[in-house]
């Protein structure tokens, strides 16, 4: 594991790797998890050097109190990244290094992707993902770069960012790695005291339940069963739930032949905001 804080000495670090070699990328704000291992490891079986970059981007965040609250933890990522096996650079940037100069979100159009449910509920966030991971992208210039499913909307929003401004990456979606309870792991789980963390398991228990009943229940009944699974449960907010079309994202309001759909969920256990999504099978 080597170090790096500033993008031109990852450049020559990554010189000998240009041409032969295959370079992965792992894109994450630190505080890292099994989540980002899983994302680590594959990235390693599938290229000759993994960066990691662990870079907590201010201009994503919609709430300065959640941008000031997002856990740093540098220390035990090298720890933790030290522990696997196989050549992994960690390029932790500051911000006006990474942004050369103003750090500001780019506007971006992802084809109204970045319109729905994030979208809505975190005005901005979509821009300053995109303009971040640009800039990521543009300066590791990987092979292929990981992301998990849990931000879905994110996910699909990278792969609509790379044919935007034609980027050569291939951007490869990977499956939730969730808590015992079923919970999605994430940095923000770090928050949550050992109440939350137990009555937070209600949200992947709910997108299980909704995927079971897809083939039988209409949406509105499956909108209707979230609602007051929600209701009954003192220490979860539900922001949003959503059925939506897997390519567009738009919510969907009845099922049409032919169209993929998943379940989408945002909820509040307190302060701490938790997000997480499911396939619907039919
Ligand atoms: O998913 C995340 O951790 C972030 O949104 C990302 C992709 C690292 C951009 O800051």
């Amino acid at each position: 594991m080597t170090l790096y804080t500033d993008q031109n000495s990852l450049l020559k670090a990554l010189l000998p790797y240009r041409n032969s070699k295959k370079i992965g990328f792992i894109p994450t704000m630190g505080a890292l998890h099994e989540g980002h291992i899983s994302l680590i490891n594959k990235g390693l079986e599938e290229n000759n050097v993994v960066v990691v970059s662990i870079f907590v981007n201010p201009t994503q965040f919609d709430n300065a109190g959640d941008l000031k609250k997002y856990p740093r933890t540098l220390e035990a990522d090298i720890a933790l990244i030290s522990t696997l096996k196989g050549t992994v650079f960690i390029f932790s940037p500051d911000a006006t290094d990474l942004y050369q100069g103003k750090v500001a979100s780019k506007h971006f159009s992802f084809d109204g992707l970045e319109h729905e449910m994030e979208g809505k509920h975190r005005k901005g966030h979509f821009d300053g993902v995109g303009t971040v991971v640009s800039l990521l992208l543009k300066a590791v210039r990987p092979d292929k770069a990981y992301f998990g499913e849990k931000d879905f909307q994110q996910l699909q929003i990278v792969k609509k960012l790379v044919e935007i401004e034609n980027l050569p990456t291939k951007i490869i979606g990977c499956p939730i790695v969730r808590e015992s309870n079923g919970l999605a792991m994430s940095s923000r789980n770090k928050r949550l005291s050992p109440k939350q963390f137990e009555a937070a398991a209600i949200i992947h228990e709910t997108l299980s339940e909704v995927n079971q009943k897809f083939k039988t229940h209409s949406i509105a009944q499956l909108n209707a069963l979230v609602q007051q699974r929600f209701s009954k449960n003192n220490d979860l907010e539900l922001e949003y739930f959503e059925i939506a079309n897997v390519k567009t994202l738009k919510t969907a309001k009845h099922k049409r032949k032919g169209n993929n759909y998943r379940a989408f969920i945002a909820a509040f256990a307190g302060k701490v905001r938790l997000i997480d999504n499911k396939a619907l099978e039919e």
